[in-house]
């Protein structure tokens, strides 16, 4: 079992298969002038199967395969197909926009794919528009539909943003009335690709609380599963549940079980913090997997306590892409 220095299980690990991406959400990076890492410098998948080896025979249980948008990564399913017949790895996730997902989701569903976390910020066509800058809601709706008919466990991702959805908050709580989907509110974060803290503090956990509270105030609490990112509850009688992510205020850093991959190799052991070290440059200069399991380990050994202590450490502001560090 891997542990921290603070005596954190770590056992879920965040893949992000590609920094790019087909939309262009402007809480995660600019609308243009973005520099695409170099494909020779992004793990080839090869490369990424050789680490989740390795990490699954340390305890790494829980996959969770994110970019960018994973799935405009050619040789994506080859490569899923592949890693699902890793011993240790118990469960594997996806985060999609969900706009290249719906053709695939029975070959998901067949690849044992436990939950696909769709990233949605809002219900009106329009809007998603001003939000993603392209024009693609019927596809993840599309996705959105045949996931539910699917046995794959389906969540929405809302990103709470002043001045563009506050006006979708409702109808995404309505939608958990006929439909079994996990809605999860988020904090905004301050990784859009540009500096500058943005938005963040206008919407955190407790407003966005008040506010479902307002339209429905019998708002019953759930219990939280161990290692939850969300605090969940449900409406009495809906089908579905929702859930508030204080991913900003950072109330979850205590039992964080995660570490990250980013495109380009790099170990980031807080979402907020720098990057630790490069897998791909010790893969390529021929490490062994004791040195990589070494490198790992010492990296957990002075980890950050939270993700406002990583981000006091880093060597510069937060500005870069979510789609850089796979969220
Ligand atoms: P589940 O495993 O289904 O609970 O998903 P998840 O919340 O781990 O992953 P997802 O990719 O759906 O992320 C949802 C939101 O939570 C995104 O905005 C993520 O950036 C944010 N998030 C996930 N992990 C962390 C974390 O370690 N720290 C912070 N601050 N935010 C996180
Ligand atoms: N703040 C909060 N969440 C974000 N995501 C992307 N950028 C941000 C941000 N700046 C979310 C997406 C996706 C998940 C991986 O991260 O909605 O669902
Ligand atoms: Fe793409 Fe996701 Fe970033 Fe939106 S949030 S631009 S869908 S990586």
């Amino acid at each position: 079992m891997l542990q921290d220095n603070h005596g954190r299980t770590i056992n879920y690990l965040r893949l992000a298969v590609t920094d790019r991406c087909n939309l262009r959400c402007f809480y995660c990076m600019p609308e243009s002038g973005i520099k695409y890492v170099n494909r020779k410098d992004l793990l080839t998948f090869e490369e990424m199967e050789r680490l989740l080896l390795i990490f699954s025979q340390l305890g790494i249980h829980k996959l969770r395969i994110t970019g960018g948008e994973p799935f405009v990564r050619t040789g994506i399913m080859e490569f899923l197909e592949g890693i699902s017949n890793i011993d240790g790895i118990h469960q594997i996730h996806i985060t999609t926009n969900g706009t290249l997902t719906k053709d695939k989701v029975d070959t998901l569903s067949r690849l044992g794919i436990r939950s696909v976390n769709l990233s949605l910020d809002s219900l009106d066509r329009q809007r998603f528009f001003e939000i993603t800058r392209r024009d693609e809601f019927d596809k993840v709706m599309g996705t959105f539909y045949r996931l539910l008919e699917s046995d794959i466990k389906v969540k929405i991702n809302m990103v709470v943003m002043e001045g563009r959805n506050i006006d979708d908050i409702h109808p995404m709580v309505e939608l958990t009335r006929d439909h079994d989907v996990s809605v999860r509110f988020i904090e905004e974060m301050p990784f859009n690709g540009t500096a500058g803290q943005g938005n963040t503090t206008l919407w955190p956990m407790p407003k966005i609380l008040d506010h479902i509270g307002t339209r429905y105030p019998n708002i019953e609490k759930q219990p939280d599963p161990p290692f939850s990112t969300s605090v969940n509850y449900r409406i009495p009688d809906f089908r579905g549940s929702i859930g508030v992510i204080a991913a900003y205020t950072r109330t979850f850093c205590g039992t964080c079980n995660r570490i990250r991959i980013t495109p380009q190799g790099t170990l980031r052991t807080c979402l907020y913090g720098n990057g630790i070290l490069n897998f791909r440059d010790a893969l390529r200069s021929g490490a062994s997997d004791q040195e990589i399991t070494t490198l790992l380990k010492k990296a957990l050994g002075q980890r950050a306590r939270d993700g406002f202590e990583a981000e006091r450490n880093r060597k510069s502001e937060v500005s870069e892409s979510m789609a850089t560090i796979g969220g």
